[in-house]
């Protein structure tokens, strides 16, 4: 598509913005115009009182320009302008489409960082939902639920002080490979051969992280074991991963050991029981979805009735916290068929539901296999997913559950949101400390990033590890960690 812009505007931004209409949109400025091809353009003008907007949206022959104008405040000029030239193009779309994004124009910054920030200034509840509304045209559901949110957020995130800290340990290795995903995962046989050096690389690593957590006076309240699938490795492999874990920290004194393991087709009771023999307290069993098939559809290798058998083994290992990944909006998938997986999930009553949107990322299969049509079915469908996210809001209510935690993602099909669910007092601590950057995050293995927080997540140091698990056995531990140590030090030297 064609972007054209007057003024001194953002054109990433304005980007950012395009896609919540026209999902998985390529810009190119050279790009001859033809009757399908669709150009916005945005003027900006100017004077002493505040900021002037136009923006028209056309393909061929069709065409809708509205226009805004936004007094400057007491806010930056520039966020101003902005705020002007989206809110001109978002009812411009609306009008085209005939459809209205529920999170408005708010993009590229969490919900929950912006609630947060309204809260901590001294806003009511009352006055941070309408703030939502004015400021960034966001549904009042919407407004509410990140509120809400935010809200139960900050009773967790005051336990966690900036000398505090979590462990995260990549494991980025799967059976096979999901169609949509976009996760960094290695399946090749080729790349899983190199799983027991990974291991061992792994524990090195882990060994220096535990010294540096020590030496700078951290106190490790969370470890999370993501991927990936952790249960791809086997039996033996993982409870020598778990038991080296659980001997170098001090595991019973946690706060959270999550397991991500994921894959019902991966999981074995012995897998289990090593689990919860060396203290892990969180455990993903993920269905996706239970109708076998888009199961089959998204190249997924188990069944619904593989995810009962792992479920009900979870259940009986004894680990506490058991939480179940559903994705709203599969290729294939309806809202019949996902209100069916939903009603059978609370049914279980498991003590954490994270629904997922959909979302069609560059890496995933998906893409390469149906082009970028996967896209164009979205606008159309946005009722039925609108449908689906609206019920499992609802029903999970209902049911008992809090919405704990909430992020977006770029690309997601109508502009939805995921949402973790959770029992009273179950929430996946690490998942909000993560999200909300409210500590450091020591992180170990391919694709890992350490995260250094300092003054309530304003400074943020990162530290990325190679992606691939053949670059990272390549690397030099020693080497590695002494220049994590050196960014941390420095890092802390001028943020304390
Ligand atoms: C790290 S991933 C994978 C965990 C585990 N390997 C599994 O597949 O069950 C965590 C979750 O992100 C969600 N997810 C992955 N790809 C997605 C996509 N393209 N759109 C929406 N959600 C996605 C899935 O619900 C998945 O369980
Ligand atoms: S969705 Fe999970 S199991 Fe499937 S490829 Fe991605 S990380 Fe692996």
């Amino acid at each position: 598509m064609k972007l054209i812009i007057h003024g001194d505007l953002g054109r990433y931004y304005l980007q950012t913005l395009c896609l919540l209409f026209f999902p998985g949109a390529k810009f190119s400025e050279s790009e001859e115009i033809t009757a399908s091809t669709p150009v916005v353009t945005v003027k900006l003008t100017t004077d002493d009182e505040g900021a002037q907007a136009e923006a028209t949206v056309c393909i061929g022959e069709r065409s809708v320009t509205r226009s805004h104008r936004e007094p400057y405040t007491d806010l930056p000029k520039k966020k101003t302008e902005n705020m002007a030239a989206s809110k001109a193009f978002f009812d411009a779309a609306k009008k085209f489409f005939g459809y209205t994004p529920s999170w408005g124009i708010m993009t590229g910054v969490r919900p929950t960082k912006i609630v947060l920030d309204y809260l901590n200034s001294g806003m009511t509840k009352e006055q941070t939902v309408k703030a939502l509304r004015n400021d960034y045209l966001v549904y009042h559901k919407k407004a509410t639920l990140a509120t809400d949110i935010a809200r139960n957020e900050s009773k967790i995130i005051k336990k966690y002080p900036l000398d505090t800290c979590s462990v995260y340990i990549s494991i980025p290795f799967c059976p096979t490979r999901c169609s949509y995903c976009s996760f960094v995962s290695f399946t090749t046989k080729k790349l899983l051969a190199l799983i027991p050096a990974y291991l061992e690389s792994l524990k090195l690593e882990l060994s220096m992280i535990k010294r540096q957590i020590e030496e700078s006076g951290f106190k490790l309240k969370t470890i999370y074991i993501g991927g990936g699938t952790p249960t791809t490795l086997s039996e033996s492999q993982l409870e020598d991963l778990l038991s080296y874990i659980d001997k170098l920290f001090d595991t019973s004194s946690l706060d959270e050991f999550t397991l991500e393991a994921g894959r019902p087709d991966t999981i074995s009771a012995k897998k289990l029981e090593s689990a919860k023999n060396h203290n892990v307290t969180r455990i993903s069993i993920n269905p996706q979805t239970l109708n076998n098939f888009v199961l089959r559809e998204i190249d997924r290798h188990h069944t619904a009735e593989m995810f009962f058998k792992a479920y009900e083994m979870a259940q009986k290992s004894g680990i506490p916290c058991i939480n179940t990944d559903l994705i709203i909006g599969l290729p294939t998938d309806d809202f019949d068929s996902y209100s069916y997986t939903l009603d059978k999930i609370i049914e279980l009553d498991p003590q954490n539901i994270t629904a997922h949107t959909f979302c069609v990322k560059r890496s995933a299969d998906i893409l390469k296999e149906e082009g970028l049509q996967i896209y164009s079915r979205e606008n159309k469908e946005n009722y039925e997913i609108s449908k689906c996210v609206d019920y499992t809001q609802i029903m999970t209510k209902k049911a008992g559950y809090l919405p704990y935690y909430m992020y977006r993602q770029k690309n997601a099909v109508g502009n939805f949101e995921n949402v973790g669910f959770c029992k009273k007092g179950t929430e996946g601590i690490y998942n909000i400390l993560m999200m909300e950057e409210i500590h450091s995050i020591f992180a170990a293995g391919a694709g890992a990033v350490t995260k250094f927080v300092g003054e309530r997540n304003v400074k943020i140091e990162r530290i990325f590890n190679p992606k691939y698990p053949y670059e990272y056995l390549e690397q030099d531990r020693q080497l590695a960690f002494e220049h994590t140590k050196k960014v941390m030090e420095q890092f802390f030297a001028q943020n304390q």
